[in-house]
């Protein structure tokens, strides 16, 4: 026999170890200089790193980033 059911959650916001911020649903996201984007995918990569080329989204540089740490 089992416990009580615990209601399925689903994060609404997912941070990637060394990567980026993985948003989910239609959301505005406001960069530093108060630029808003808008999402337009059902989940959206938030760049944390600050090297990607099409801020804010992620543009996986931060691989790059990762490894040359790494080394
Ligand atoms: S987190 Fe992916 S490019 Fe910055």
């Amino acid at each position: 026999m089992t416990g009580p059911q615990q209601p399925e959650t689903r994060a609404d916001i997912v941070m990637c170890p060394d990567g980026p911020m993985l948003v989910r649903g239609d959301v505005v996201v406001e960069d530093a200089d108060g630029t808003q984007h808008r999402t337009t995918r059902p989940v959206s990569a938030v760049c944390r790193c600050g090297r990607t080329s099409r801020a804010p989204w992620c543009d996986g540089t931060h691989k790059l980033v990762t490894e040359a740490r790494e080394r």
